[in-house]
């Protein structure tokens, strides 16, 4: 390995490039190869520039796929911007002795402010609201007009009992709300009561999935899952996309079987202005912002910073997803 790696990163990272940011401190121990468009760099130039790294530092837009490993000899570092990592095939990275690391913790309180936010915005109808105001729809006040759903008080069904879930029970408590959850494993410092996920989603007036997306989870959330719902019921979706059967929400929102639908994620990403999922009424819909504080993407720059060097510098630093990939034999590459 040469004295210096050779990184390729495929985003401006977040935090500026003062002495003391991820970018400077990246640059300080690493040749970095920069990729500054806005867009994701298209797939033959990341197959490309991925031929000579020895690390790279992802965002969750971009698939490292077997295809991309077996272009990139050299890579030992895969550093994903994000917590969640189904972007990356980590079996595929374990076989061929290449760490990966996500930005776990650091996001867990931004991340449960969105979903708090969006289940308000739902429940109170806000972004309706203001459309109402500005389309000249706000006539004298009414005591009928715009009702929304109460919050304090109400149930909260979590579905994926992890760390930003429990940020977001957290929060509801703070309302008052009761809060069950649903998880394959039981969450012993989890704070709300188990149950089933019949019983969640029967119970519950708001629904917040926070599970990863996984082969085990994509579309769980089907026509079944929405039917069980209570139709007075609001579903809300900070994790994945690929977690929701979207034409059975689109169709559970346009027959009223469920009250409405907050969304920070969707599919595709990004949503074209023109598609059904916008015809959908009681949508409230944000262009995924989960972790989208300055604070926060600083944070995690750092986390991915921290990771990458870590690795390539033959440390096993804590965020590493996959520790067996050191036992790989790379020779064999
Ligand atoms: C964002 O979606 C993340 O996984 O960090
Ligand atoms: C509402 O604005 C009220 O005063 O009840």
């Amino acid at each position: 390995m040469a004295e210096r790696p050779h990184v390729f990163v495929s985003r401006v990272l977040p935090g500026g490039d003062g002495p003391d940011s991820p970018l400077a401190r990246l640059r300080a121990a690493a040749d970095v190869d920069l990729w500054t468009g806005d867009d994701p760099p298209p797939a033959e130039v990341l197959r490309e520039r991925l031929a000579q790294a020895d690390g790279v530092l992802t965002m969750l837009t971009e698939r490292i796929d077997r295809a991309l490993l077996d272009a990139a000899p050299h890579l030992r570092a895969v550093s994903n911007l994000a917590v969640g990592f189904d972007n990356i095939d980590v079996p595929a990275c374990t076989a061929r002795g290449v760490m990966v690391t996500n930005t776990p913790g650091v996001l867990d309180e931004t991340t449960a402010d969105m979903a708090f936010a969006l289940l308000l915005a739902a429940a109170r109808r806000l972004p309706e609201a203001e459309r109402a105001i500005r389309e000249g729809a706000w006539g004298q006040w009414h005591p009928t007009w715009m009702l929304g759903h109460q919050v304090t008080g109400a149930t909260l069904g979590i579905v994926g009992p992890g760390r930003i879930a429990a940020a977001v029970a957290r929060r509801a408590q703070g309302f008052g709300m009761r809060v069950l959850y649903y998880g394959r494993r039981e969450a012993p410092a989890f704070p709300g009561e188990r149950a089933t996920l019949a019983e969640v989603l029967a119970k519950s007036d708001f629904v917040s999935v926070h599970v990863p997306l996984t082969p085990e989870t994509a579309g769980m959330c089907n026509a079944a899952f929405f039917a069980a719902m209570k139709p007075s019921a609001i579903f809300v979706n900070t994790a994945r996309g690929g977690v929701v059967d979207q034409e059975a929400l689109i169709e559970a929102l346009q027959s009223g079987r469920i009250a409405g639908a907050a969304l920070d994620v969707m599919t595709p990403e990004p949503l074209p202005p023109d598609h059904p999922l916008l015809t959908a009424p009681h949508l409230v819909v944000a262009p995924h912002l989960g972790s989208a504080t300055e604070e926060t993407r600083t944070k995690m720059a750092h986390l991915a910073v921290g990771g990458l060097l870590g690795v390539l510098a033959g440390d096993h630093p804590a965020n590493v997803l996959n520790p067996e990939a050191a036992a790989t034999d790379r020779s064999a590459r």
